[in-house]
């Protein structure tokens, strides 16, 4: 089965249909998917919101894990039956089976569950490509983070600390502000409900903050911009809350900070060898007990739509999945 976006719109004008057999290409492995991985950009692709607009009919959500069942003759390093999972793709895989190019495949180490698995690439690959390529986050800095239990937050929440950074998690509800942490955040705040300039200074002792990562918007964005530090950076990750903000210029030259754009998925094209490297990081810090998965909802396959609006109420705090194969591991 799979499911199909054939025109730009919302999760319940999707299809959910028998699918075709495809044999893989030469540098394609194909897989049986036991879990797909939902994030928000999904949404705004069958939406025809994002930067990326598939050539209609498509398969929406950009990642997955399963089993090898098939390869294509270049492929070189893996065995049929090898547990994989696979980013960066940005759509093609609510299917029960989906050929997959090798540069966007890993091998699933043993102890990680296939629904951890399948929503490890994009919200930590983004959350390393951010703090560690882009921000060049020091041990001993103090970095806020914005929807901080969202899939985007949490993994950056973890990913500052691993890098030795104090963290501020910004999150709407005291469960989410709990889960944060639950996560590893030093501090929580309510940025939904404050001064976000006057506590983020006051949280800093009037230093302000070394590095903020905003993948929310809105009305969020400025005041946030007025509490960085000098020599900050703020992060642009994404617009949750729906717009996005515009920044009077003479903010970055009287804080002598940096507004520094980051996009995942397309450094993961330009750049493959380098995003493999920080996905190993991800999965070594996994394999020594430093980084945890949290996936807070599993939908079954038919459930996609469901699963979307999930996401859009706002209430899921790290991931969620689609369990194409009920009971994997
Ligand atoms: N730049 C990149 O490379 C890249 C990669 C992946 C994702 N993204 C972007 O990062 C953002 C987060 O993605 P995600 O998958 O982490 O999303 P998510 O899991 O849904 O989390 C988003 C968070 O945003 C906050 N939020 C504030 N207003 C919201 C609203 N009106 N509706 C929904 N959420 C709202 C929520 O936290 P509170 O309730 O605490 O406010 C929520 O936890 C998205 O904009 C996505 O497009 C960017």
């Amino acid at each position: 089965m799979e499911w199909i976006c054939k025109e730009y719109g919302k999760a319940d004008s999707l299809y959910y249909q028998a699918l075709e057999d495809v044999a893989p290409k030469a540098h394609e492995l194909k897989i049986k998917v036991h879990c797909v991985g939902l994030n928000f950009p999904d949404l705004l692709v069958i939406q025809g919101k994002d930067q990326y607009r598939p050539v209609l009919p498509f398969s929406p959500c950009g990642e997955m894990s399963g089993e090898v069942v098939a390869m294509g003759e270049e492929v070189a390093g893996f065995n049929i039956g090898d547990r994989v999972f696979a980013g960066g793709m940005v759509w093609g895989c609510s299917k029960s089976e989906v050929c997959v190019a090798q540069q966007n495949v890993y091998k699933v180490p043993g102890g990680m569950p296939m629904r951890e698995a399948a929503v490890l690439p994009c919200v930590f690959g983004t959350a390393i490509h951010c703090l560690k390529d882009r921000a060049q986050l020091k041990a001993g800095e103090t970095v806020a983070i914005l929807g901080a239990a969202g899939g985007v937050g949490a993994a950056t929440i973890q990913v500052a600390k691993m890098m030795g950074a104090k963290v501020i998690a910004c999150a709407s509800t005291q469960q989410k502000r709990d889960f944060c942490l639950q996560n590893g955040a030093d501090i929580v705040l309510d940025y939904t409900n404050c001064d976000l300039k006057q506590e983020l200074k006051r949280l800093t002792d009037g230093k302000g903050v070394d590095v903020i990562c905003d993948p929310v918007g809105s009305q969020y964005s400025e005041p946030a911009l007025r509490a960085i530090a000098y020599d900050g950076r703020y992060m642009v990750l994404g617009f949750t809350a729906g717009q996005i903000a515009r920044i009077p210029l003479n903010l970055p030259l009287l804080k002598n900070c940096q507004i520094i754009g980051v996009f995942w998925s397309t450094f993961g094209r330009k750049f493959p060898a380098k995003n493999r490297r920080n996905i190993q990081q991800i999965l070594d810090w996994y394999e020594e007990g430093n980084i945890k998965i949290h996936v807070d909802a599993a939908f079954e396959f038919s459930d996609l739509p469901q699963a979307f609006a999930a996401l859009e109420a706002r209430i899921i705090k790290g991931k969620i999945i689609l369990e194409v194969r009920k009971g994997s591991n």
